[in-house]
């Protein structure tokens, strides 16, 4: 998979380069290019918003701006979807990322400040996508959080097998795993439930079916 991240701060992804899993599948299944505005923008001094019509605070990340690191990337309309990072998208799930992670290619535009020019989100896009009702400063974390919610789902990414039984995958029947202890079997009291310790895997299994709990 091809994933381009366009951004003004190609910076934020550097370490997830370095982190597995997306370590275990770049060079292989996964291909991350970051892109910075400031190096096509068709205006002077890298200059990439503007002040808002109709007045108000912030900046607004210029639709022609957008179209010329998309020319300069892809030499016209990518073929690929365009996903743009906003609060205001469909909000990110599991069934929506292993949609994303079917895809041979995927564009991510992230903003800052006031957000995107409205013809960005209706003529450039294919998705709109956010992560969570709430507003965060830019959208260099919502795509840090869709990479590595992708990247995980390449094969390779985890060598166990440890992203089939996870919340809300098929295998949990869409809920949340069940929970997880590790040594010490006995801290400041708080104990393991005894079954874990048993080694009986049959009883082990079906307890941690009954403490799937459903996403409310
Ligand atoms: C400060 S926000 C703009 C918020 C916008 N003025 C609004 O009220 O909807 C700047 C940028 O951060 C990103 N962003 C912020 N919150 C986000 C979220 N929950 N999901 C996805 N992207 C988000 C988007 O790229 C957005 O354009």
């Amino acid at each position: 998979m091809r994933l381009d991240v366009f951004t003004l701060v190609p910076a934020a992804f550097d370490w997830i380069r370095e982190r597995r899993p997306l370590a275990a599948v770049l060079g292989t299944e996964l291909d991350l290019r970051v892109f910075n505005y400031r190096e096509s923008t068709p205006l002077s001094a890298g200059q990439v918003d503007d002040d808002p019509y109709g007045g108000g605070p912030g900046m607004v990340l210029r639709v022609d701006v957008v179209a010329a690191a998309l020319d300069n990337v892809y030499g016209g309309a990518p073929e690929q979807r365009v996903v743009a990072l906003s609060p205001q998208g469909r909000q990110l799930d599991q069934e929506l990322v292993e949609e994303l992670a079917c895809q041979r290619a995927l564009t991510l535009l992230s903003a800052r400040f006031e957000g995107f020019d409205q013809r960005i989100l209706d003529h450039l896009c294919t998705d709109v996508i956010s992560i969570g009702p709430y507003v965060l400063s830019g959208g260099e974390i919502p795509a840090l959080a869709l990479v590595d919610a992708v990247a995980r789902r390449l094969p390779g990414a985890l060598t166990d097998g440890s992203g089939e039984v996870e919340s809300f995958s098929v295998a949990l029947d869409g809920g949340l795993e069940y929970p997880h202890y590790t040594r010490p079997a006995e801290f400041r009291g708080w104990t393991v439930p005894e079954i874990l310790l048993s080694g009986d895997h049959g009883r082990i299994e079906t307890w941690r079916r009954d403490h799937v709990r459903s996403v409310s």
